[in-house]
């Protein structure tokens, strides 16, 4: 059967018998071999691999089932030569013991912590859409190379770098547009998501997404200038890279 997948970031076409598995597809058609066998019974998770995000059981996936989907296995973590934090917190934290499974472990924090921060399409279109209002944005261009990554067990509780924090971090919103004051619709202490839409809100494609609360919302007013306010935020969450936009 064809199969047109696209694994970590790449399309790739085959051709595959119909009962094959992901795992075995992975590993020996396309020569990834971090994803590993050992219970064949979905119980240890050491073939855990992510398809659209969501981790899965790679010895008891059918390859035909990820058709059209997204893979990304623990190869498609790092970026060039900057280990994903995810890497390098288990590296720091020495959590590697003998290391058969750790690809499995890497995967399913990366989906648990993408779940964390991935908003519902119900949050996306219930939330403030004020691009038009933006006038500047500072520190947002995160490099995960630089986000600690919190305690795995922590579920977040706002311990990330100073980096993303609101000291280095804010946007500047003209003070008014159509007669609204964007500190009446981000008040202090508001919660919710920064998404990041490079190619717009379109279902499928992909965002970034900043879980945030409102720290601080100073105006400021430059001589001639017209009058901004600028919005600063807590990042509360691991930020959320390629998260694919629901429908
Ligand atoms: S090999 Fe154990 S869950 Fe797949």
């Amino acid at each position: 059967m064809n199969l047109r997948v696209v694994v970590n970031g790449r399309e790739r076409h085959l051709d595959v018998p119909p009962h094959a598995l992901l795992l075995d597809v992975l590993r020996d058609e396309l020569d990834l071999k971090g994803a590993k066998r050992s219970c064949d019974t979905q119980v240890c998770g050491a073939c855990t691999v992510l398809i659209d995000g969501l981790a899965v059981s790679a010895c008891t996936y059918l390859a035909v089932e990820a058709d059209g989907r997204s893979v990304t296995t623990v190869e498609g973590l790092a970026d060039g030569e900057s280990l994903h934090p995810l890497q390098r917190a288990f590296l720091d934290a020495g959590a590697v013991q003998c290391g058969f499974c750790t690809s499995g472990m890497l995967l399913t924090a990366r989906a648990l912590l993408a779940e964390e921060a991935a908003p519902t399409r119900a949050e996306i279109n219930a939330g403030t859409d004020l691009s038009p209002e933006v006038a500047s944005v500072e520190g947002w261009m995160v490099n995960s190379a630089f986000i600690e990554t919190p305690d795995l067990a922590s579920r977040f509780v706002g311990k990330l770098a100073a980096r993303i924090s609101a000291d280095d971090s804010s946007i500047n919103f003209y003070a008014s547009s159509n007669s609204v004051d964007v500190r009446s619709l981000l008040p202090r202490d508001t919660t919710g998501y920064i998404l990041w839409l490079d190619e717009g809100d379109v279902a499928g494609r992909k965002m970034d997404v900043f879980k945030v609360t409102v720290a601080s919302a100073p105006k400021q007013r430059a001589v001639e200038d017209p009058a901004q306010i600028q919005i600063q935020f807590v990042v509360t969450a691991q930020p959320s890279e390629n998260v694919t936009i629901p429908a």
